[in-house]
């Protein structure tokens, strides 16, 4: 997210109630973002998540959408809501001693599976991508679980300065962005459309 550019003009284009997610590692530039979030009249629609990407992803799957996913099924009592107290560790242990879930749901790894499978745990409409290079594919996989089918993930610099165009490149960034266009362009469970404003903008819509 950086200071703030992209994070205000998606806040802007969000439906009532939306809420987006905002992910950077580095205080000192999301100090300013929160700045001029507040200035354009959209904290309350943005949640900075600070730290690493990856964490900042798996933490969204494993807590907060599943949360969601377990209380629109009724599965889950109001009463136990409170941040943090739905890790895995505690759907095994507290929960289903308490017996606040259904016993059926609580095989191993079944519960996540479930929720997704069924859409439950998909909440999350578009996702944009512009971190560190190296880190887009496995940022690519986790926004695909997080996302619904017809949802969108947005990728920034896909064509990296021209550089992916060179037979032999040998930076780290521009072989990570070559090898996840090549990915992207044989994955069937996306269409993708590569827009060359800018650095490239891959589009990746999720079948
Ligand atoms: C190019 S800037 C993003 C610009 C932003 N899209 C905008 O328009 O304002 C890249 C950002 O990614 C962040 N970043 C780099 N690696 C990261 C990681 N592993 N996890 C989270 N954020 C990371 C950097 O701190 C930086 O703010």
């Amino acid at each position: 997210m950086f200071t703030g550019y992209s994070s205000i003009c998606l806040a802007r284009g969000l439906n009532e109630g939306g809420t987006l997610y905002a992910c950077d590692r580095n205080k000192e530039w999301t100090d300013i973002a929160q700045k001029y979030w507040h200035r354009a009249g959209l904290s309350g629609k943005i949640e900075l998540r600070l730290g690493p990407a990856e964490e900042t992803l798996k933490g969204l799957l494993k807590e907060g959408l599943l949360k969601e996913g377990l209380l629109k099924e009724g599965l889950l009592k109001e009463g136990l809501l409170k941040e943090g107290l739905l890790k895995e560790r505690l759907l095994k242990e507290r929960l289903l001693k308490e017996g606040l879930l259904k016993e059926g749901l609580l095989k191993e790894g079944l519960l996540k599976e479930r929720l997704l499978k069924e859409g439950l745990a998909s909440k999350i409409d578009l996702g944009f991508i512009d971190a560190d290079k190296t880190g887009y594919d496995i940022y690519y996989e986790l926004m695909l679980e997080l996302l619904h089918p017809g949802g969108v993930i947005l990728f920034d610099n896909m064509l990296h300065q021209g550089m992916v165009t060179e037979p032999d490149p040998d930076d780290l960034d521009t072989l990570a962005i070559d090898s996840l266009n090549k990915k992207l362009h044989k994955d069937r469970r996306v269409e993708i459309c590569l827009v060359p404003i800018g650095d490239g903008v891959t589009m990746a819509l999720k079948v």
